[in-house]
């Protein structure tokens, strides 16, 4: 077993706890239903989530790493000597090792997560394969406005952000917009930021990738329904409710879905919440970006797009952005 390494800090932001409970009466309440995506991720979420990247239909994870592998040493060059490096939700801090291969004597790596002890095993993971690199870990909620501490520093180093994956997708355009005016604010002048982000394309590939064949997705869908039944005493019948998911052409994203496959009442935390057949909760959006139109989305945000790179097929991008 790898031992953990020693992290140069844990800083703790103290992230406020949300009501899981409030957030999903409100959302079943609605006369549109729908409950905010971040609640798909508990811990078997996270762990279907997983499996997801590893399906052969879900192609963004694999592509995106092997943009970042062919890519990674022009970005350290342009990167620069002592780079501090800061990843927004890091998870388990994996990609991010192709960045801190390529980087120059980077300064620092700053790991910001919500989930405090997953966040701290995987910095420390990160320490322990990098001990020249000092990790700081920050449990914060990167959605938040965040001051950063001073950071370990070497000479002229800049500051790097990664945000990759394409969770930029599973916000609103205008909800991105603000998410990377934040960042940019982190990253401070001088600095540059790295964004996966997924590329519109054929209907059908983005079809199968959020409708797989061995039903992982829509196992990771309605987990939000046995999470609900787990933690808020319901009675969400797995068997009455299905995985949704289609791609809306004109908005450019796949719309998620939980549909009901019949009229039904279901019980969450004492409160009768009725399901008409067809009848659908929202859980997430996924959008997909031209080249442009994301370079476009990013200036709104006051950053400049230096340099992109693509995979051969045209599947996934990998954007770096200039803080003017
Ligand atoms: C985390 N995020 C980028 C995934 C996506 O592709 O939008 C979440 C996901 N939902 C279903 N499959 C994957």
């Amino acid at each position: 077993m790898r031992q953990g390494g020693a992290l140069a800090a844990f800083l703790d932001l103290a992230p406020a706890e949300e009501s899981f409970r409030d957030a999903v009466l409100s959302g079943l309440t609605r006369r549109a239903k729908s409950i905010p995506c971040r609640f798909l991720y508990d811990e078997r979420g996270s762990a279907l989530f997983e499996e997801i990247c590893e399906l052969p239909e879900y192609y963004l994870t694999r592509t995106e790493i092997a943009i970042l592998a062919d890519c990674a040493g022009e970005i350290g060059a342009l990167a620069g000597r002592h780079a501090q490096l800061i990843e927004f939700g890091s998870g388990a801090s994996r990609k991010v090792r192709l960045l801190l291969d390529a980087l120059e004597d980077p300064a620092a790596y700053v790991a910001i997560d919500i989930s405090r002890e997953p966040l701290r095993r995987a910095a420390e993971a990160v320490a322990a394969d990098f001990p020249k690199v000092p990790v700081v870990a920050v449990c914060a909620d990167y959605l938040q406005p965040l001051r950063l501490p001073p950071l370990p520093a070497r000479g002229e180093g800049r500051r790097l952000g990664f945000f990759p994956g394409s969770t930029i997708g599973n916000f609103t355009p205008a909800a991105a917009v603000d998410f990377l005016a934040g960042c940019r604010r982190v990253i401070e002048r001088g600095g540059a930021f790295l964004v996966g982000v997924d590329l519109k394309k054929a209907p059908a590939l983005l079809h199968a990738a959020y409708n797989d064949r061995a039903g992982v997705t829509a196992q990771f869908n309605l987990n939000l329904l046995e999470r609900i039944n787990r933690e808020l005493d319901a009675d969400f019948d797995l068997d009455r409710f299905a995985h949704d998911a289609s791609y809306n052409e004109a908005a450019g994203r796949i719309e998620i879905f939980i549909r009901s496959r019949a009229d039904q009442i279901v019980t969450v935390a004492g409160r009768a919440i009725r399901f008409a057949e067809g009848e659908r909760i929202h859980t997430e959006d996924s959008c997909k970006y031209t080249v442009a139109e994301f370079q476009r989305l990013a200036a709104r945000s006051g950053f400049r797009p230096l340099r992109h790179w693509i995979d051969p097929a045209a599947l996934f991008s990998v954007h770096l952005l200039g803080v003017a």
